[in-house]
């Protein structure tokens, strides 16, 4: 039987987990016992993925066998972001994301473009154009020429990547750097425009993080994100699925299952969808001993993914990265605060760097398996 067409029950599922990793035992996660992410998911009508990077395809190994077993999209880790593509006007390097589409197509699996706008990600030369003119047709040629290059073939694009700001002071709670200070508040607008545009047929989504946790700054920027969303849809602003980032934290801040949950149910009553986008979990305050430590991590994953799948309208999880092997924490490309300083790995992930399944995979397998039919 293809591994896709096994449906298990909850009940199953779940057995098998407390087989598993309940108690340890390597031997239930045997890949032939052990049912498929992708195939969890997609039973509930779920589309389930990570990242990739063109590197990863390349060395073409075992990972790369996990990838294919265990997800049913993709999404560019990095090949995609403007500021590394894009070193001159309209001169742009799309071989890396060009690799990472060919195998989705060659796979069967779905593509998520990360990101047509970021301000992190953003060319030295944007920055420096003279007038918000030049600037809002640098951003429009932009999107035109990416999303049209890839026209038809990604699922999902992230439009714009974390424009929501209310640190920063303006009152309408939008980042100031960069698009909203170099070209003005429409650009929002502008840019789900340019992208509907060049691929009447991706679905469109704005990516936030932040509104994860209970705190004073989470409170803040869920409402501005409210207040945003209700005013694109009305003026028809094809906005269609706002991603919930989901770099989650041991130890860092409160949680509101509450409120998160009030916050994703007042999307969903706009019409627009969930996506979770990129999930992990920095376990730099968590104990050093790892049985312990992958427990704290898969209680993070669980009570998260308990409100975000309680929800009908949450039809996409991304974890950000698949194994401890490929991690942005683990590289250390995070913040300096979310570095273990006792010497040991983070291990943020799903599956641990020799590929096993690790609790926080049995918290996703659980969460996934309990989530309601979307269809
Ligand atoms: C990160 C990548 O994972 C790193 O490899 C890179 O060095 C920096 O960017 N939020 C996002 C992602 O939307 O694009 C970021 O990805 C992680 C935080």
């Amino acid at each position: 039987m293809a591994a896709e067409d096994y449906r298990p029950s909850r009940r199953q599922v779940l057995a098998g987990l407390a087989a598993g990793v309940m108690t340890g035992c390597p031997s239930a996660f045997a890949a032939g016992d052990r049912e498929a992410l992708r195939a969890i998911a997609a039973a509930r009508g779920i589309l389930f993925g990570s990242t990739i990077a063109a590197a990863q395809i390349r060395a073409d190994d075992d990972f790369l066998d996990l990838v294919r077993r265990e997800c049913a999209a993709l999404v560019t880790e990095n090949e995609l972001k403007w500021g590394n593509i894009c070193d001159a006007p309209g001169e742009y390097d799309f071989a890396g994301a060009d690799a990472i589409v060919d195998f989705a197509s060659a796979n069967g699996l779905a593509m998520r473009g990360h990101t047509l706008l970021w301000y992190y990600r953003t060319p030295r030369w944007f920055r420096e154009l003279p007038n918000a003119a030049a600037a809002e047709r640098a951003m429009l040629d932009h999107i035109a020429a990416v999303a049209g290059r890839y026209r038809g073939r990604m699922r999902i694009w992230d439009v714009v990547n974390e424009p929501i700001e209310p640190a920063h002071g303006r009152a309408d709670g939008l980042r100031g750097a960069i698009f909203a200070d170099k070209i003005g508040p429409h650009y929002l607008d502008l840019a789900f425009h340019a992208a509907r545009d060049a691929d009447p047929t991706a679905r469109l989504l704005l990516n936030e993080y932040g509104v994860e946790y209970d705190s004073v700054a989470d409170d803040a920027k869920r409402r501005v994100i409210l207040r945003h969303l209700e005013r694109l849809k009305r003026e028809g602003v094809p906005v269609e699925i706002l991603g919930i980032q989901g770099h989650l934290e041991i130890g860092a801040k409160p949680f509101s299952a509450r409120k998160l949950r009030d916050f994703i149910a007042t999307v969903a009553a706009m019409g627009i969808e969930i996506a979770v986008t990129e999930l992990d979990v920095v376990d730099a305050a968590a104990p050093g001993d790892i049985a312990r430590r992958d427990q704290i991590v898969a209680d993070e994953y669980r009570r998260f993914l308990e409100v975000m799948l309680d929800e009908p309208a949450t039809r996409t999880v991304f974890t950000w990265g698949l194994s401890d092997r490929h991690s942005w924490i683990v590289r250390h490309e995070s913040g300096e605060n979310t570095w273990r300083t006792d010497g040991t790995v983070s291990r943020p992930l799903p599956f641990d760097a020799a590929l096993a399944p690790k609790p926080a995979w049995a918290s996703l397998a659980e969460r996934l398996a309990g989530a309601s039919r979307r269809f």
